[in-house]
């Protein structure tokens, strides 16, 4: 049962508005918890900068800054315009 009312929260999470620090988590595997870091070596530092234009251009496959635009398009492919917002604004308030 616990199980259930946990999905059942998670699923109606969801659906509730966009939430930046939720959306940034698997970023920061590679970003640095506050994006503090070069991803992989290769991107700049991302806290604190606004990456709304950015995370559009990687999810329509026309950003390619480094090399591994391929790599970032992956990240944000799911991501509704919604998403990019959130997470972006979250990002710049790093
Ligand atoms: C697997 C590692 C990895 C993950 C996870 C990842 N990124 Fe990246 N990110 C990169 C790499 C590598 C680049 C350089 C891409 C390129 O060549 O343009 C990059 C580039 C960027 C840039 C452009 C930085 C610049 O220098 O202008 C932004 C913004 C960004 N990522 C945001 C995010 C966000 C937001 C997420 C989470 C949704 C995320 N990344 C997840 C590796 C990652």
């Amino acid at each position: 049962m616990k199980k259930i009312a946990l999905t059942l929260l998670v699923a109606s999470v969801g659906l509730m508005a966009a939430d930046g620090a939720a959306l940034f988590k698997k970023c920061s595997a590679c970003h640095g918890a506050h994006g503090e870091k070069h991803a992989l070596g290769k991107s700049g530092i991302i806290k604190g900068t606004d990456v709304a234009a950015d995370l559009a251009g990687y999810k329509a496959g026309t950003t390619n800054k480094y090399g591994m635009g391929a790599l970032m398009k992956g990240q944000v492919a799911s991501y509704s315009d919604a998403d990019i917002a959130a997470v972006a604004a979250y990002i710049k308030g790093l």
